[in-house]
C-alpha cells in the first residue's frame, strides 16, 4: 500500500511524474496507463494530478474526470491507513458477510464515503480472498481475520483504533 503523502511530498511526486507522462502523451489510448500510473504512485488521483495530466496530454480536465469516476479502479481520494478488504465472495456471503458490512460500516461511521472521517480505515468489499475455509473473513492491510462475528469485528476495529492512538501518543 501506498503511504499516503504530505502536501510538499505530493506536489514533488506530481512534478517528477510530469516528465514522464511528457513522452507518453501523444500515444493513443495512453490515459488509462498514465492514470493507473498516477494511482500506482501515489495510492490515489488528486485534483493537481489531474492538472498536470491534463496539461501534458492536452485532455481536458472534464474527459480526464470522466474517465476517472467511469472507471472503478480509480479514486481520488487518499486511502485510509488501513484498508479493509471485506470479503462478500460465495463462501463469506453464505456466512453472514452482509452483516459484516453493516456492521463495519456502523462502526466507521461511513455513510457515502468508503473512508472514516479520521482517515485511518478504508473498507472495500471484494469477491474472495483465497481463504474460504475462514469464512467470513476480512484483510486489514496484509493480515487476516476469519470466522468473524460481529463481536469479533468491532473488537479488530477498536484494537487498530488503540494502536493508533498509542502510536501517536508516543510520538508526542
Ligand atoms: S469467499 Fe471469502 S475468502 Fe473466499
Amino acid at each position: 500500500m501506498v503511504a499516503n503523502k504530505s502536501r510538499t511530498e505530493l506536489k514533488k511526486a506530481i512534478s517528477n511524474m510530469s516528465k514522464e507522462i511528457r513522452g507518453k502523451a501523444c500515444e493513443p489510448g495512453a490515459l488509462i496507463p498514465i492514470l493507473q500510473m498516477t494511482q500506482e504512485k501515489l495510492g490515489y488521483i488528486p485534483k493537481d494530478a489531474i492538472e498536470m495530466i491534463s496539461r501534458e496530454t492536452k485532455i481536458p480536465e472534464s474527459e480526464i474526470f470522466g474517465v476517472i469516476t467511469f472507471y472503478k479502479q480509480f479514486r481520488m481520494k487518499p486511502l485510509g491507513k488501513f484498508l479493509v478488504r471485506l470479503c462478500d465472495g460465495t463462501a463469506c456471503h453464505v456466512n453472514n458477510a452482509k452483516m459484516l458490512i453493516d456492521v463495519i460500516k456502523e462502526e466507521l461511521k461511513l455513510e457515502n464515503d468508503d473512508t472514516s472521517s479520521d482517515g485511518l480505515f478504508t473498507l472495500t468489499p471484494v469477491a474472495c480472498l483465497g481463504c474460504c475455509s475462514l469464512a467470513p473473513v476480512i484483510m486489514v492491510n496484509d493480515e487476516t481475520y476469519g470466522r468473524l462475528s460481529p463481536q469479533k469485528l468491532r473488537k479488530i476495529i477498536k484494537e487498530y483504533r488503540a494502536k493508533e492512538q498509542t502510536g501517536q501518543e508516543r510520538s508526542n
